[in-house]
């Protein structure tokens, strides 16, 4: 695991646009169409409105960038606590993307169930290819995405788990939602999991010292890479 650090969380989140930012440029010179998950989160907001302000925003085309989430919280759609509202409300005021490639997880007022969403959402994502980058915010727990340390039911990694899945009695408010599971992260090219703030510092030093008890933080592989983008307090400095 690689970890690149910045003095502030605004300055990560600038770090970490940047990097999108050169990644989906790249793809895009190599005539591809890059694939991001996004990430909910005060990190995955930061992010975004650092993207969205970005001097550099014209390098990438974004009609031709494939958005889909890393989990999505089950409320209506427009509802205040919905992951897909960071970007509704900081990188779609800015820039105009292709709607058949923005993916958003569906809501709770779609006329599905929510394990009929978590299915569809499988679906939808076992027939991408590879995701070019997993943005994930770490939670103070070690959680990335909705898969929660200690929940085997979610933390399930094996040939036949979906893609997608239902998560419910999640510890962290709403308590129902749909998340991407380990096997399409571990899938991915990239997986970038970022902290800020003196309240992770604990759980960032046991992703580093690969405790022997493993978090979803540290399970979760990117097949090219994995950054720990991490601001001084999160590293403890
Ligand atoms: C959510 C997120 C969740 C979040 C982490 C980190 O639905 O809340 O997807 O996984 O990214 O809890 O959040 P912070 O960046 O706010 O600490």
């Amino acid at each position: 695991m690689r970890v690149v650090t910045e003095a502030t969380k605004a300055e990560l989140a600038v770090a970490i646009a940047d990097g999108l930012l050169e990644v989906c440029a790249a793809k895009q010179a190599a005539g591809a169409i890059p694939c991001v998950a996004l990430t909910g989160g005060s990190m995955g907001a930061a992010m975004l409105q650092a993207l969205a302000e970005h001097p550099e925003l014209g390098r990438v085309d974004w009609a031709r960038v494939r958005l889909l989430w890393g989990d999505e919280r089950w409320v209506p759609a427009g509802h205040a606590e919905r992951n897909d509202l960071l970007a509704d409300e900081s990188l779609f005021t800015t820039v105009r993307f292709d709607p058949a490639l923005v993916h958003r997880m569906p809501p709770s007022d779609a006329g599905l169930s929510l394990e009929e969403a978590a299915a569809e959402y499988a679906r939808l994502v076992a027939g991408l290819g590879p995701i070019d980058i997993v943005l994930n915010g770490v939670g103070p727990d070690g959680h990335i995405a909705s898969l929660f340390p200690g929940r085997d039911d979610l933390l399930r990694d094996e040939p036949e788990t979906p893609a997608a899945i239902a998560v419910r009695d999640s510890p962290k408010p709403p308590p129902e939602r749909i998340t991407l599971t380990l096997p399409v992260m571990r899938a991915a090219d990239r997986v970038w999991l970022s902290a800020a703030g003196g309240e992770k510092a604990p759980v960032v030093a046991r992703i580093l010292s690969q405790d022997p008890a493993p978090l979803p933080a540290a399970l979760a592989r990117g097949r090219e890479e994995t950054v720990l983008w991490a601001d001084s307090a999160a590293l403890g400095r």
